[in-house]
């Protein structure tokens, strides 16, 4: 096959479906486990389809996220010289060794202590919301300040920044934003933690920013380490959970009969709805990026060193072999095993806090506001098909 012959890597998901991955993506995992696609800048690396092949390679020592060495599928123009957004594209054992010095704070056993917070947090949102005019943009007044409250409280942002960081965040994940766009973005971030890492030296508080300073002045960070950890888990921390929240709803609306199961509340019953929309919305939905340091043989193709490799999670999570009827929504399927969290090292650090976050929010909005709905055409709602994460940039509700 020539390069102008291999298929473009299936980006955009289509409006007929906005849950479901894009059909070309749909009809190469029903053809095979691996194939090659073509990319933005003529690249041809890997597209792998499956769940069983995703999980092995990414579990596979033989296998880099590092977005700096020279085959690295990248979605799009990477800045010179690195990413910048810390641990989350480097290998072992410098991912390792970062990843350990933020882990505590996201265990089972802390994220469980923080449910009370959460809990109020999402009461006294949706008090204010059903206080004030309808409709109203679920995404402004619920689904992106329940996440961006619970990460500037865990890692001692301010919250009054919040309009600052999520511009810059969103230009960030905007996979069409123009590069030198995306770079100031970055950069005023790091800019911004930095600041607050040194008020967190002279000041320290009981915070997550606090303990990276306290790493720094032991000598065991440099300070822009510690400034791109705050980046990452600042952007991570409230991206990908509001873009869940929101989403996560108006597939609910979408599908009534699976709304009236998660109203009714059984907590059983709204921590498998958790699951299985991240399993079915996939917001992830460009892919695990990775590149082959050795020759690695799977499903009957030589993945050569330096090769791009692109593990489609969105596939995976409707592999038949592993989630039966998976075009198919239902809050009452045991999805836990899908791979919206990714797998193997770089899994998310932040996925106990996203499961407790989601399961207060979907768990106490349908049920204090039964009659939500949504106040416009599916059609007029603006998708983020030009997103590294997938969601909604406004969902106009009312009740
Ligand atoms: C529903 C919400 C979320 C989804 C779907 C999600 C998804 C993911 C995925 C797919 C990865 C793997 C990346 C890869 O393998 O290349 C990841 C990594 C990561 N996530 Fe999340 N995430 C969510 C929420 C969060 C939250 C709340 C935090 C909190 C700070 C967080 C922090 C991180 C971090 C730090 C990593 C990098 C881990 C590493 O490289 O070792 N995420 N996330």
């Amino acid at each position: 096959m020539t390069t102008a012959e291999v298929p473009a890597f299936p980006m955009e998901r289509v409006a007929k479906c906005p849950f479901d991955p894009p059909p070309e993506g749909m009809a190469l995992l029903r053809e095979t486990p691996i194939t090659r696609v073509r990319l933005w800048d003529g690249s041809t690396p890997w597209l792998v389809t499956r769940f069983a092949e995703q999980r092995a390679l990414l579990a596979d020592p033989r296998v880099s996220a590092d977005v700096r060495r020279p085959g690295y599928p990248s979605p799009a123009p990477v800045r010179p010289g690195g990413s910048g957004i810390g641990f989350i594209l480097m290998d072992d054992p410098e991912h390792a060794r970062l990843r350990r010095m933020v882990t505590a704070p996201f265990s089972v056993k802390r994220v469980r202590a923080m449910a009370p917070a959460v809990q109020n947090i999402v009461d006294d949102l949706i008090d204010e919301m059903l206080a004030g005019p309808k409709p109203v943009d679920l995404v402004e007044a619920f689904a992106l300040p329940v996440p961006s409250l619970v990460i500037c409280e865990l890692l001692g942002v301010p919250y009054a920044d919040h309009a600052f960081f999520q511009d810059n965040s969103k230009t960030i994940v905007r996979r069409d934003a123009a590069p030198e766009d995306r770079f100031a973005a970055s950069a005023e971030l790091t800019k911004y933690l930095d600041g607050l890492m040194e008020q967190k030296l002279a000041n320290p508080a009981d915070d997550l920013l606090s303990a990276l300073a306290e790493r720094v002045r032991a000598g065991e960070l440099t300070r822009m380490d510690a400034a791109q950890i705050g980046v990452l888990l600042l952007i991570a921390g409230h991206e990908t959970t509001a873009n869940m929240i929101a989403l996560g709803t108006l597939a609910l609306l979408e599908h009534p009969g699976q709304l009236a199961l998660v109203r009714d509340g059984d907590p059983a019953v709204v921590d498998s709805a958790v699951e299985e929309l991240l399993r079915y919305l996939n917001i992830t939905h460009n892919g695990r990026r990775r590149v082959a340091l050795e020759d690695i043989e799977i499903a009957g193709e030589v993945i050569r060193a330096g090769e791009g490799i692109i593990l489609a999670n969105d596939l995976a999570n409707r592999d038949p072999d592993v989630f039966p009827d998976g075009d198919r929504l239902d809050v009452t399927r045991n999805a836990r095993r899908h791979v919206a969290f990714g797998f193997g090292v770089h899994q998310c650090l932040g996925q106990q806090l996203a499961r407790l976050e989601l399961r207060i929010a979907y768990g106490t909005l349908y049920r204090r506001v039964p009659t939500l709905a949504l106040a416009t055409e599916i059609e007029r709602v603006p998708f983020k098909h030009d997103g590294s994460v997938y969601g909604v940039y406004e969902l106009p509700v009312t009740w």
